[in-house]
């Protein structure tokens, strides 16, 4: 059902991305690694659990698709991998021996056993051609040093592993795309995939179609795209309060626009956190609801907040720009990503301290 909330597992259910599943499953194919980026909602997760299901499906692949939210270190992710394999008995051929035990129940670690050397044991003894879709690294900021040895020392050891990464550009993933040459994947970057909105017609169409599978007559197809535009997250939302809910329709699209500036808004405040000049941000996002071009976006920002230095408004820029909150069009115009982003007000957000 295309207006289901989990994400998609099954191709069938995926709407509009075919190109980018054939994308994805042609990089790990020919052996590369991917990045899958995106904002929030825009089907990141579908697409990794799909790409995963159609390599083992088609392509002879084994696979687990594991989310770290809520991890913080290698020992957790070690343990969820396991626990991924024994659950989903995946049949592995795996040469395991020094930190590990093969017992009834599944592979079992042996106590007092070093997580890094563990992981690399584990991977590196696997025999299949086999992928990994790592969702939410962000998560695993912490152990950024280490976890980047343990992909580095599989990436060069064994072909037969393959990454498929997703989340949002801080922390980890950020180092991924852009290895530092002291990062063990320095010279060879996954590839990236940058997840865009539908366009009208795509969105006009997945709407049409959802509404069709359920037998909802619906003719107010192109207000909801101007509100929501393509993010196929909030047109899922949407459909489903409408169509299997059966809310009305002031109410479906009342409640998604609400449970989206939910999640838009603790997004940005994630984002911010890192962040020392958190006023200079909010004061962007703010200005870029109304104007679009450098020197305009320098003079609303000015107003707001005083004198501003074009190096550190560049910098700031870029960072929206990477984190997915604003997107900088051809003629260097930049514009606010997410219609959902345009209804936050972010001088409030500063008032109330963040
Ligand atoms: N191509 C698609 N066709 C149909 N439904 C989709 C598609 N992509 C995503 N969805 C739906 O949109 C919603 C968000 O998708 P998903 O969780 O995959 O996005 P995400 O980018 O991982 O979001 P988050 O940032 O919250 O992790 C889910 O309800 C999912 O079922
Ligand atoms: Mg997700």
């Amino acid at each position: 059902m295309l207006f289901g909330l989990y994400p998609k597992e099954d191709r069938r259910e995926l709407f509009g991305r075919d190109a980018e599943v054939e994308y994805v499953i042609r990089q790990v194919l020919s052996g590369n690694w991917v990045v899958i980026g995106g904002q929030r909602e825009i089907g990141k997760t579908s697409l990794m659990k799909v790409v995963i299901n159609e390599l083992k499906r088609d392509y002879g692949f084994r696979g687990i698709y594991i989310n770290l939210r809520g991890v913080r270190g290698l020992d957790s992710l070690l343990n969820l991998i396991i626990a991924e394999l024994n659950r989903s008995r995946v049949q592995l051929d795996l040469r395991i021996s020094v930190n590990f035990m093969v017992g009834s129940a599944g592979i079992e670690l042996r106590r007092n056993v070093k997580a890094t050397n563990s992981l690399i044991e584990l991977l590196n003894s696997i025999q299949d051609n086999f992928v990994i879709g790592l969702d939410e690294v962000q998560e695993l900021s912490k152990a950024s040093r280490q976890f980047l040895d343990v992909l580095g020392n599989v990436f060069s050891s064994n072909p037969r592993v393959r990454f498929i990464f997703s989340g949002s550009y801080i922390g980890v993933t950020k180092i991924l795309i852009n290895p530092s040459s002291s990062s063990p994947l320095h010279g060879r970057p996954p590839a990236v995939l940058n997840l865009k909105p539908f366009n009208d017609e795509l969105s006009r169409e997945f709407l049409r179609r959802g509404m069709e599978e359920l037998g909802v007559e619906f003719n107010r197809v192109n207000e909801v795209v101007e509100r929501l535009d393509g993010i196929v997250g909030w047109l899922t939302l949407f459909g489903n309060l409408y169509a299997v809910r059966r809310l009305g329709y002031e109410e479906a699209l009342k409640l998604t626009l609400d449970e989206g500036r939910k999640i838009m808004m603790d997004e940005f405040k994630h984002f911010l956190e890192n962040k020392s000049n958190k006023q200079l941000y909010l004061a962007i996002m703010d200005t870029v609801k109304v104007v679009n071009r450098w020197r305009d976006i320098k003079r609303g920002v000015e107003i707001r907040m005083g004198k501003v230095d074009d190096k550190e408004l560049g910098l700031a820029l870029e960072a929206l720009v990477n984190s997915n909150f604003i997107v900088k069009k051809e003629r260097g115009e930049y514009s606010i990503a997410d219609p959902i982003l345009k209804e936050i007000d972010y001088s409030n957000i500063w008032a109330k301290g963040v």
